[in-house]
This record gives structure tokens, sequence and C-alpha cells, in this order.
């Protein structure tokens, strides 16, 4: 049996059945974008049962922290994060608030976390959210038992769905098509603590950004660990159902990530080329230029398959741009296997590249391996391979100026004053003066300059 939790899209009750009654709650999120997906999904939930979403935490009644357990540092972070809520409530002379972690660490770490000293209340699985109406009325509702309530342990049938009305309406919708992953990556903690892969219904999916285009939005984000593996039961793959979500009416844009190299297969890099509302963009982490590194990564490809895959991108979707993910310092890595990556990211030429230390993740496999790559030389590799990504990314975008562009506008941007952000379907992003664009709208742009990640352009009629 599926169950699927829906949140109720209609406006957030003021009492409820489960026990909200006006009361605020804050959310802050960690990590990927699945987090900030949902995220949402919590507040939906919540939003339905009578909680008021506040930007303060100082303001809430219920604090919620969704997490990251992909490295060691953002786990740390976390956890300060917790104690500095605690503490500047108690500066500010307020009671403590009902404080709940949700996300990976949840799961990854369940009854040790509120075995700590922070005094958390709630510890809440990626796939138990359902719950959480339930969960923190039992908490309001000054229960008996002074034992924090731990809700964990995966549900391959409970996907969420983010209410749209949450979104603001100038950012591209993200929509989780499916959740875990079965690759099992040797270094990676994500099969753990989200589980095994499982797919959201094409139906659900379809309704889903069918509701997103109704309340005005245009473009979506699919988001997934492998959105590329994507395969529901009857057989339709990624490709299929890329192309059943572009006959949406009213949708002009789809974006994806992320993608596993293996998955790229020509029929699906053929559809996206030929596809126009499929925007040319391929985040697709090759995580190191090394074999050997690879095979004991268990990431299932060698470099040359995946510099196989960027060539047949490059014939079949016109103006496709590449981005990646790598991690330096992994068991074992030599200085040869490093100068392969450098030499990787020189071949492929991506215009982002996302750069991580190896943090060594309890009970995975790599684990097994030792963390033998002293900290120094992992520091000083990653500061190698930004060094030579941003020499590389300078002649990518000097090669762009003059270049006439159609891009979406997102926002406006801190700085200089008058000028806003907007965002190619390559997903370069520009930094224009605008005169008084709507959030949304496609503008004409002439590429003048570059800076760190953005380029910079003036407004062309
Ligand atoms: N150490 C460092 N980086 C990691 N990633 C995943 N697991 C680890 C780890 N143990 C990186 C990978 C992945 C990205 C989301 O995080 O590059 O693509
Ligand atoms: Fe982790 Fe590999 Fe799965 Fe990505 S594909 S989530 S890196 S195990």
């Amino acid at each position: 049996m599926n169950e699927f939790v829906v949140p109720a899209l209609a406006p957030r009750a003021t009492a409820s059945p489960t026990g909200g009654g006006g009361r605020r709650v804050y959310v802050e999120t960690y990590g990927c974008q699945m987090n900030a997906y949902d995220s949402q999904a919590i507040l939906g939930r919540l939003g339905a049962a009578g909680f008021t979403q506040v930007a303060d935490h100082l303001a809430a009644d219920l604090v919620l922290i969704n997490t990251c357990s992909v490295r060691e540092h953002a786990e740390h972070r976390v956890i300060s994060r917790v104690g500095e809520l605690r503490r500047q409530r108690e500066q500010a002379g307020l009671p403590a608030a009902v404080l709940g972690i949700c996300g990976c660490m949840a799961e990854r770490l369940q009854d040790d976390l509120t075995r700590r000293k922070h005094r958390i209340d709630l510890v809440v699985g990626v796939d138990r959210y359902g719950e959480l109406p339930r969960l923190v009325a039992e908490l309001f509702g000054g229960r008996d038992d002074p034992q924090p309530i731990v809700a964990t342990g995966h549900d391959r049938d409970v996907h969420y769905v983010a209410p749209p009305e949450l979104y603001p309406t100038n950012s591209s919708h993200l929509v989780t098509i499916h959740k875990g992953c079965d690759y099992k990556c040797t270094y990676c903690i994500v099969p753990y603590t989200r589980g095994p892969q499982s797919e959201k219904p094409p139906s659900v999916i379809l309704a889903e950004i069918g509701a997103i285009v109704a309340a005005g939005g245009r473009e979506v984000t699919l988001l997934g660990q492998n959105v590329t593996a994507y395969r529901w039961r009857d057989g339709l793959d990624f490709a299929g159902l890329l192309a059943e979500v572009a006959r949406i009416d009213g949708l002009e844009r789809i974006r994806f990530l992320t993608g596993h190299p293996c998955d790229l297969r020509p029929h699906l890099m053929d559809l996206i080329g030929r596809e126009p509302k499929v925007c040319p963009w391929l985040h697709v982490p090759a995580q190191s230029g090394s074999d050997r590194v690879l095979k004991r990564m268990k990431r299932l490809y060698r470099r040359a398959d995946y510099l196989a895959m960027v060539a047949y991108a490059r014939r079949a979707i016109p103006e496709v741009t590449f981005s990646s993910d790598f991690i330096v310092g992994f068991p074992g890595e030599t200085a040869d296997d490093f100068a392969q990556t450098l030499s990787l990211i020189e071949e492929v030429r991506y215009d982002t590249i996302f750069t991580f230390k190896y943090s060594e993740r309890p009970g995975v496999p790599a684990a097994r391996l030792g963390d033998d790559v002293p900290l120094a030389e992992k520091k000083r590799r990653l500061a190698a391979l930004i060094a030579r990504q941003s020499a590389i990314w300078s002649e990518v975008a000097a090669a762009q100026v003059g270049q006439v562009w159609l891009a979406v506008v997102e926002e406006p941007a801190r700085r200089p004053a008058g000028h806003w952000r907007l965002r190619t379907a390559s997903n370069r992003k520009v930094i224009a003066p605008l005169t008084e664009p709507t959030p949304g709208e496609l503008r004409r742009v002439r590429i003048i300059g570059w800076r760190a990640s953005a380029f910079l352009g003036d407004p062309v009629a």
C-alpha cells in the first residue's frame, strides 16, 4: 500500500484538532536541496495543523533543525548551533522552545542525539515528518513522560509533496521525484540515512507540477540523489518522465539534480537535447579523475566512460554546460591520482565544481580503508583544485563576452544597487541592471564581464 503524505494546500488554519493552535514554528535547514524541499513539506504539514512559520527562532514555540550527515563538519555545525540557539533564548530571558532535530542526523544518530547535553525534545527521521503534528501535540500537551521522543526508520512508501504556495514565485520550484540511493559509493552515508531508492509515482509528480503551474510557477527543478536513475514500475525511466513533464502546458523550464554518470545514457541525452523545455545543464559528479580512486569509491565508471558521456552530451545537447562534485584526499589517493583529477577538470572545462575534503563517515565501507591522507595535504589539494578551476573558469567566461543571452529574472542582486540576478537555461548566473523587472520573466542581456561565479550583463532591448 502506498501512503503519500500530502499536506493540505488550503490556507493555514488557526486552530486544529492536532493542536498547533496559533503556535509558531521556526525551521532551519542544512545540507542539500532535498532537505530544502523536505522543510517546505514539514511547514506545509505543520501549517495545516495550525502552526504559523516565523523567521526568528526567538519568536518560535517550536524550533526544528533539518540536518545533513554527509560530512563530519556539517554535523558539528548543527551540534554547536543547537547550543547557540539555547543560549540566545536564555540570554533573551525566554523559556526554552520545543527543540527538534530532523533529517539525516536524526536517522544516523537517533537516540544518541537525546543523550547529549543539548536537551533535544524530538528526533524525527526523514520518513516520519507526517507524524510531526501528532508528536509535537504530545510534547505541547504536558506529557508525564520526560523522555525525548524519537521517531526514525525508513518507510519506502512515504513521499512528501510540498505545497507550492510556500515557495517564492521567483525561484525554480523544487520537486523531489525519488528518495534514497541504491548506488552505495563507499564513502557515502546517504544510502544509510535516506535508505534505498524509492520513486514517487509519476501521477503524483505530474499532479504536483500541475499545481505549481496553476499557482503561477513556470520552472521546476526535479530533485533526487540520482534523478537519472528514476524508474517507475511499468518501466517509465527518467527520459520518459522528463517527456511527460515537458507536456505540461504553462511549464516553461525543467532543471534536474543530481545525475549519475552511469545513467546518462544516449537516449536520455538525446531527449534533453531535443526537448526545448529541458535545460541544457548537467550536474554530474565525477568525484575523481583517477580510475584507481574511482574503483575504490565504487563509482562503477572509469575516467574514459565519463569523458565519453561528456563528449556525447556536447554533441547531443546544444549549449550544454557541466558542473560536478569532487572529493580530495579519499583513502589511498596519491599525488598522481590527484593530478588525474586536475587533468579531468582541464579536459571537461566545467562551469562550476563543488569540492570537498574526504570526511570519514562511521560505518560506511570506506571507513575500513583508513583516513590516510593528512589533513594538511587534503587542504593543499583542495586549494590547488579550486585555483585550477578558477583559472579554467576565467578562460571559459572570457570567451562569452559580447554574447547575448536570454535569462530568467530571479531576485535583486545584493550589489550594485538596481541590479538583478538572472539565470540562463544553461544555469549561468548573470548580474545586470534592469528597470522594473518581474521575477520569472525572461530578459535579454549582453555579457560584458564576469566575477568569481557570475557574469555581468547589460540589458538588450
Ligand atoms: N566526504 C567528503 N565528501 C563527501 N560527499 C559525499 N560523501 C562524502 C564524504 N564522506 C560529497 C560528494 C557528493 C556530495 C554531495 O558530497 O562529492 O557528490
Ligand atoms: Fe552517495 Fe554515491 Fe548515492 Fe551519490 S550516488 S548519494 S555519492 S552513494
